[in-house]
């Protein structure tokens, strides 16, 4: 057993952190410089190393990720952006945030995405083209761009997506919050020609406690992405002060305070040394999942795609017969933490009154939402966790079974 069952606890996930953080900590403090500094712009060549793509910017976030790579996008008041209402309610707040207007497409069940025939439908169903633009038949906005979330880590049907959107002339920005070191065969989720918010918050395959990472192969972008990420300003504080140059600096645009830190940077080196490993390690143990829940009749648990590889960031089991709440209290009892990935967004409070769906406008998500429960699942546990986690799920299903 994993040592966390020894504290009584199994927590549904677990920063995986040691030495080589620490020392990389250490660096920083000895360096006295703790914003944005050299561990930082490492870090974004480690990264852009890492992946094989030309641009990588560290944010504070993956949510500032989101942000700034729609403002550089040039998406704004009267544009809107097709997004799956299954995902991180910051997926969507971002679109709102720049005063977009998002565009909910429902998932296939399959594996928890919009499909590339579910987006175009809705293109469809929803716009009109004129002068080579898509607007809106209800609301006259602008179709600008598809936001396409990599669930799980498993990648979504990227190729059919890029051609779809090259057909209709719309961006794509990646949510790979969850999707570092995934790949749709040798392609590894980053590269390519969108823009790619990567996620380090510290339930991530890597963390950096908090932070984001956001890349591109198009260089002409990283400067505005660098700029609406700290206030405007043409320059970073770093070269301003360590530089040579006078302490003089233009402010461009409206910009926001979402640089990385030279702390997270140090982390996040740390951590990409070690999320192969990790990844590896997410793979094997989700196997072992799949495996021992095979035999469980009322769990189903959707196969990966053939040809993808996914950075196994949620094991995500789905409960045919019965009532999920109830599994998770029990679980609890057991103590084992579970989660739920995702609460539709356009069921929050917030979202229904500002937003104009309602309950049902998007039923497989609904549906699906009712049914998930995420496992326990991070580099440091046992396969003896994963057996009990699965004998806690048996023992429960057959006593309500009856
Ligand atoms: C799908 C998805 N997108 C975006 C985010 C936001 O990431 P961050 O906390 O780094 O802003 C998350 C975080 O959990 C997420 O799951």
């Amino acid at each position: 057993m994993g040592f966390y069952l020894t504290n009584g606890h199994l927590p549904f996930s677990e920063p995986c952190l040691g030495r080589e953080e620490w020392e990389a900590v250490e660096r920083v403090f000895r360096r006295n410089w703790y914003t944005t500094g050299p561990e930082t712009g490492e870090f974004e060549r480690e990264f852009r190393e890492y992946l094989g793509c030309r641009c990588a910017v560290a944010l504070h976030s993956a949510t500032a990720a989101l942000h700034v790579a729609l403002l550089t996008l040039g998406i704004g008041a009267g544009d809107e952006v097709m997004v799956t209402p299954f995902t991180f309610v910051s997926t969507v707040n971002t679109i709102l945030e720049v005063g977009a207007f998002p565009v909910f497409v429902d998932i296939d069940e399959n594996d928890y995405m919009p499909s590339p025939e579910a987006l175009e439908e809705t293109v469809r169903r929803e716009f009109e083209e004129r002068d080579g633009v898509w607007y809106s038949r209800s609301r006259g906005g602008k179709l600008k761009a598809i936001m396409v979330v990599h669930y799980a880590g498993q990648p979504a049907k990227l190729e059919e997506i890029e051609a779809l959107a090259q057909k209709y002339r719309l961006a794509i920005v990646e949510d790979a919050a969850h999707a570092v070191g995934a790949s749709i065969g040798k392609r590894k989720i980053g590269t390519g020609q969108n823009l790619t918010c990567f996620s380090f918050y510290s339930n991530k395959n890597m963390t950096s406690g908090e932070g984001g990472m956001v890349t591109c192969d198009e260089i002409g972008w990283e400067k505005a992405l660098r700029m609406f990420s700290l206030h405007g300003i043409d320059k970073e504080a770093y070269a301003r002060l360590k530089g040579s140059g006078m302490p003089f600096y233009d402010v461009k645009v409206l910009g926001y305070k979402y640089n990385m830190t030279d702390l997270q940077g140090a982390l996040g080196r740390a951590q990409l040394k070690k999320v192969e490993l990790f990844n590896k390690k997410r793979r094997e143990l989700a196997d072992l999942y799949t495996h021992y829940l095979g035999e469980v009749e009322e769990l189903a648990v959707r196969p990966l795609r053939d040809g993808v590889t996914s950075s196994r960031h949620l094991f995500v089991a789905e409960l045919l017969r019965g009532d999920r709440d109830e599994l998770l209290r029990e679980l609890l009892h057991r103590r084992i933490q579970c989660s739920v990935h995702f609460r539709p967004v356009h069921l929050f409070t917030y979202h229904k009154e500002r937003l104009p769906y309602k309950e049902g406008d998007f039923p497989k998500a609904e549906a699906i939402f009712e049914r998930i429960l995420s496992l326990p699942l991070f580099p440091t546990m046992e396969e003896e966790d994963v057996a009990y986690v699965v004998e806690s799920v048996k023992t429960v299903l057959a006593r309500s079974r009856g």
